[in-house]
Parts: C-alpha cells; structure tokens; sequence
C-alpha cells in the first residue's frame, strides 16, 4: 500500500458514469478490503450538492446498479470517505478554490487521481485549467504523485485525437496518463493474455499456418435510446470499433511481450495497429437499424451508421493472409461480444463423409460476455455410426470453474491507476494509430456514398451484406460461445 494518501477527484461527479460505474467500482473495492485506506475521494460539478446530498446520490447509484453487493452498513462506513466540491468547469477560477478546498481536506502531501467523466469536450479545458493552477505537478517532491484518467471517446478522428494529445502532453507526461478503454478492465480480454501466453499449447498453431480467419463480434440488442444525440455525431465506428474492437483485436494478434510491464505490452499492440493494412471500401459494410431516423435527437435523414462490419488485414510473418472480420452493431438479435479464431481445414479427409456435407473446422471461442468462457469445437465420430461426425464442445465457463461474480471492468482499471500500472490503458500512439485506420473508412463513407447505408430490421444480425461479405470469401459468420450443448455451429 502507498503511505502518501491519495485524493481521486472526479470532474463530472453528478454524471451518469460517476453513479453507474466509478462509485459502485470504488465501493466494491472497498467492500473487499481493496482499497487503501487512505484513499479519498472528491466530486467536482456544477450541482449545487452538499456532502450528504452527494453520498446519498451515489448511495442510491449503489444500491440500484450493483444490487447484488450494496450492503447499508458497508456504505456507511465508505460514505464518510466521499465529499463534494461545487465548481464549473468553464471557471478557471474554480480550480484554485478547488485545490484549496483539497488542501485543507489532505492536510498532508498526497497524491491525486484526477478522473475526466466530463462530455469530452471539456478535456482539454480541465487540462488547461489544472495546469494553471498549478494541480498538475507536485511541489512537494517527486514522491507525490499527479495522475490522470482520460474517458473515451479520445478524439473524434486523428486530427482531434493528436490534437488533444498536445494538450494534455503539454501539462502531463505520458506515463501520468491513463486513457480509459473499459473493455481492457473486462476479465475475459485481460484473459486473452494469460490464454495465449501462460500455456503453451495454443501458441505453436497461433498464426497463418493453422489459423483460417478470426471473428470478433460484439453485438448489442438495445438501440441507442436516451444517448442519441451523443451517438449521431459518433456512430459504431468512433464509439466501439476505434476503441473496444481494435482493442480486442490487438490482444489476440499482438506478439508475446518480454515482460507484463506497461511499455512492454503497449509496444506490441502499437505494432499490431502500425501492420493494418489500409481497408479497402469494398471489404466494409455499413447499416442503420430501421426506425433509427425518428428517435428523437437524430438528425433528419442521418447518414450515421449503427452497424458495421469490416475486414482487415495484418500485414506481417505471423498473420499474412488471415483476414479479421470485425462486426458491431445495436438493435440486434443477440447481446455477445466473442473472439471466433476459425483452424484450417483437415489437408486430407480420410473419411466418407455423406454427399454434398462439408467437415466443421475447428473453432475456439473466447467469450468475453455474457456467458464468460473459452470454447474448443472439433469433430466427433457419432457413436454406434460407421463414420459419422458431429461437432462438439469443450467448455470453459467462469461461472462454473470460479466461484464469486466476475468484477466489472471499472473495478480492476481503478485499482491500477492507484498503482500506477498502466497496461490496461491505451497509450497515446495507439491512440492514433487506431484513428488513422479509422478516419479513411469514415472519409470514404461520407465523400462516396460507397458503401451505401443499408437498413436492418431490429433484431436481426444486420444488413444481408454483412453476410454476403464473408461468403464473397467462402466464409460465413461463426458462433460459439452461446451454445449450451453441442446443437448447431452457427448462430446465425
Ligand atoms: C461503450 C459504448 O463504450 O460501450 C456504448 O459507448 C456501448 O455504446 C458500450 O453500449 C458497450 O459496453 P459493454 O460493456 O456493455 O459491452
């Protein structure tokens, strides 16, 4: 535990994530003895809250978004480490109050963990104004630490992302930054690691030899609802494919690092991005869910994209010639987000196989969520049959190996920006090395219509395009990890 205590200050503490994730993450931690003692924390908004209106706020966020764990005495207990400072964002003013206010709180020399869950818009303000009032750099020494957490969206393209990297580099070093991606604080994608590389026998096939091509799908079956004006000016480009899918993808085709240290990691991610091959319009697919254009705060006749699909390919040894196939999208038929990596076929068949039947190929399928686990699908004679085969499974499921729910990801990543591990954070060139595969895809959407956005029936796996881009390749979309007993290969 670090003896110099440590105040988290969050700007944009009456928000919706402060409620919904942070304060029931930092609660958690608390309940299980995870978080030092000394560890405080301070909310920073406009609201005109008093302490106990804050913490009653939050104690009802608790209570309604992590049910299973909120316990009245606990809350008490971890209450009395939260207080609230009224302050505006805008007012540069505010913020020598503000350190004021946290000075006389700390009493001593203490580190800070400031937390930017403001509309993005004000990230680069805050920066600004904590730079002037001299909050971002100790005067009490090295050993007293400033650190920083930065929420996504990072940068709405290269240009805005390399843009505020200037802004917030010209205040903090690199290594005081920590840009949020939640899917790295998910158990199943820091798992992704430890499969690859804590066992020995999933690596030696691990490449273009055996590998036929990789899926990763994170589907939602809820629309974009009360966040429609945020989300028609982002799109399931700039909200999941620049941060989570690239970000998944990066964990399963990145190299082994030397180390598990932050640089170490971090250095074979950016490598990854910095091997993506320009995407060609034509191996993309664009859709908007049906009915999307009369949610309200949808501009009329939006062109904004709630679907997407795109192939990638990495250009180098390990993964040259297998595509990647990446698919988001809301209003679909199921809520999953997997890693399908599809084997080769067998070189030579041995068996009889009925007319016109194909072999399955081997599938494993990391499923980050819902249904936490890894699965293994390869061929089976059909007992008491002469040659028949079947597909079946071989499970993994956290539910059942581990006991204890499995932590949301905001618990894990706020524990690491305590300890100044980093690794679970993306670092400011992958930052825009992902921007600058991105921003081509949405140039040429908009400057040529090319794609054209096609419309898909709520509920369903998106538009047929979606479909016919992988059988263009004599592929088809797997699925693997909703399967409870060994039924049919394909969801969809
Ligand atoms: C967020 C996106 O980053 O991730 C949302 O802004 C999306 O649009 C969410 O719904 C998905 O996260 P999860 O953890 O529910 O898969």
């Amino acid at each position: 535990m670090d003896i110099i205590p440590t105040t988290i200050v969050i700007f944009g503490a009456s928000g919706d994530l402060t409620s919904r994730k942070l304060i029931p993450a930092l609660y958690n931690n608390f309940k299980k003895w995870r978080l030092p003692e000394n560890v405080r924390v301070v909310g920073f908004a406009r609201r005109p809250y008093t302490d106990e209106t804050f913490r009653s706020n939050l104690r009802d966020g608790v209570a309604k978004f992590s049910p299973d764990s909120f316990d009245a005495t606990v809350w008490e207990k971890f209450a009395g480490r939260l207080h609230y400072f009224q302050g505006n964002l805008d007012v540069v003013e505010d913020f020598p109050k503000l350190e004021s206010f946290l000075q006389v709180l700390e009493g001593d020399p203490s580190n800070r963990l400031y937390y930017l869950a403001t509309a993005p818009e004000h990230y680069a303000i805050v920066v600004n104004c904590l730079d002037k009032a001299c909050m971002a750099k100790p005067e009490t020494g090295p050993q007293v630490r400033r650190r920083i957490i930065i929420e996504k969206p990072f940068g709405r393209d290269l240009a805005s992302a390399q843009e505020l990297n200037r802004a917030v580099h010209a205040v903090f070093d690199e290594s005081q930054v920590y840009r949020i991606d939640h899917y790295l604080g998910k158990e199943t994608a820091q798992n992704i690691l430890f499969f690859r590389f804590a066992n020995t026998i999933f690596e030696p096939v691990w490449n273009r030899r055996y590998v036929n091509n990789v899926q990763v799908t994170v589907s939602e079956t809820v629309d974009v609802a009360h966040r429609a004006g945020y989300y028609d000016t982002a799109g399931v480009m700039r909200d999941m494919f620049q941060n989570h899918l690239l970000q998944l993808l990066a964990l399963v085709a990145m190299e082994a690092p030397s180390s598990f240290s932050s640089d170490a990691v971090r250095n074979e991610k950016a490598k990854v991005f910095e091997s993506i091959r320009p995407v060609a319009l034509s191996d993309t697919v664009r859709g908007q869910y049906a009915g999307y254009q009369g949610t309200d705060c949808v501009a009329t006749g939006s062109q904004t994209p709630t679907f997407a699909v795109v192939k990638l390919n990495i250009d180098n040894w390990r993964w040259q010639g297998v595509p990647f196939y990446l698919r988001s999208g809301k209003a679909l038929m199921r809520k999953t987000s997997e890693i399908i990596i599809e084997f080769e076929r067998p070189p030579h068949l041995m068996f009889n196989l009925p007319e016109g039947s194909d072999i399955t190929p081997n599938i494993l399928s990391l499923c980050i969520q819902p249904d936490e686990g890894i699965h293994l699908r390869f061929e089976a004679k059909v007992p008491d049959s002469e040659q028949e085969m079947r597909s079946v499974d071989m499970d993994f499921h956290y539910g059942s190996s581990f006991t204890g729910t499995l932590p949301e990801a905001y618990e894990r990543l706020l524990l690491e920006a305590l300890d100044g591990d980093a690794s679970l954070f993306t670092r400011s060139d992958g930052i825009e090395a992902s921007w600058r595969m991105i921003d081509p895809i949405l140039q040429g959407w908009e400057a040529h219509n090319d794609p054209p956005l096609h419309i898909y029936p709520v509920g369903s796996w998106g538009p047929d395009e979606a479909n016919q881009l992988l059988m263009r390749d004599g592929r088809r979309w797997r699925s693997g990890c909703d399967i409870v007993t060994d039924g049919p290969a394909d969801g969809n």
